[in-house]
């Protein structure tokens, strides 16, 4: 136990279960002290994410301005202020993670990107008028943004919005104190991951090519997130580090 975070209030959004990279990151924040507040997205979720020992626990549908102004408020009065956010969250729909992406609708288009990209703008907004002693907001994105992973489609899209959105954000948010950055994890096997055709073989590409020749884990993400959400990286804003076993430099 250390304690990196100690005394910190930490909203960590989009754990399911307990394979979710959020709890990867959960735990790693909890083994430094930090105060951790959960949200769930709907009754679905509520039971994989109250066995999770957060201090708090919230529903919050992060397509709702409603709901997410109801989270801010509950938190304001819980806690006062927050020092970090995680934002751990994305959705498209199946059948625009099984077509060519030729073939995704308006509809799925606009949604993929309300839920993966904008809501990261309307949780930041929303982070910084309690984020009175400044903080870290950070989010996951995949190299489906830079590159073309059959499957993965307007989710690739998404991510490059959200990456923009990182950057934007960043430079709003650092006259205030508060830094945001991206973590791109390689493939882990999650619920949201079963959902991208050909994720086995994507997996198998990573542990046969990459140099450390292993797919990279909840855990390893949940180290880097501690650095990004600490002082550790004061300084450090804008910025989308790769946490994928070095599988971006191999050109596969
Ligand atoms: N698994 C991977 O290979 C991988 C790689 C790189 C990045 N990522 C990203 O990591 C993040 C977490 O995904 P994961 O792989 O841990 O899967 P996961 O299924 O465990 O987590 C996704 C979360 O998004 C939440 N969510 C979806 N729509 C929501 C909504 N409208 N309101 C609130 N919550 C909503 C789900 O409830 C779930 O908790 C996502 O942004 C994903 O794109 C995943």
């Amino acid at each position: 136990m250390g304690n990196l975070l100690a005394g910190k209030n930490i909203l960590v959004m989009g754990v399911r279960n307990k394979w979710s990279i959020a709890w990867g990151i959960v735990n790693a924040a909890i083994n430094e002290g930090a105060n951790i507040i959960i949200t769930y997205q709907g009754e679905r979720e509520k039971k994989g994410a109250s066995e999770l020992g957060a201090d708090s626990i919230f529903q919050c549908d992060i397509s709702s301005d409603q709901d997410i102004d109801n989270l801010f408020a509950a938190i304001k009065e819980k806690y006062g202020t927050i020092h970090g956010v995680v934002h751990s969250i994305a959705h498209a729909n199946t059948e625009d993670l099984q077509n060519d992406f030729i073939y995704t609708s308006r509809e799925g288009f606009a949604h993929a990107m309300d839920v993966s990209a904008y809501s990261l703008v309307a949780v930041s907004r929303r982070a910084k008028e309690i984020m009175t002693e400044g903080g870290s907001i950070i989010t996951l994105t995949y190299m489906g943004s830079e590159k073309v992973f059959p499957g993965y489609n307007v989710m690739g899209v998404a991510k490059a919005a959200l990456e923009a959105s990182v950057r934007y954000l960043a430079s709003d948010l650092g006259p205030s104190g508060i830094k945001v950055n991206a973590i791109s994890a390689g493939p882990i096997k999650t619920l949201s991951a079963k959902g991208v055709k050909n994720f086995g073989s994507i997996l198998d590409t990573v542990e046969e090519k990459a140099p450390l020749r292993r797919n990279v884990t909840t855990e390893d993400v949940g180290k880097t997130a501690l650095y990004l959400l600490s002082d550790l990286s004061s300084g450090v804003t804008g910025e989308i580090i790769h946490v994928d076993s070095g599988y971006h430099i191999m050109g596969i």
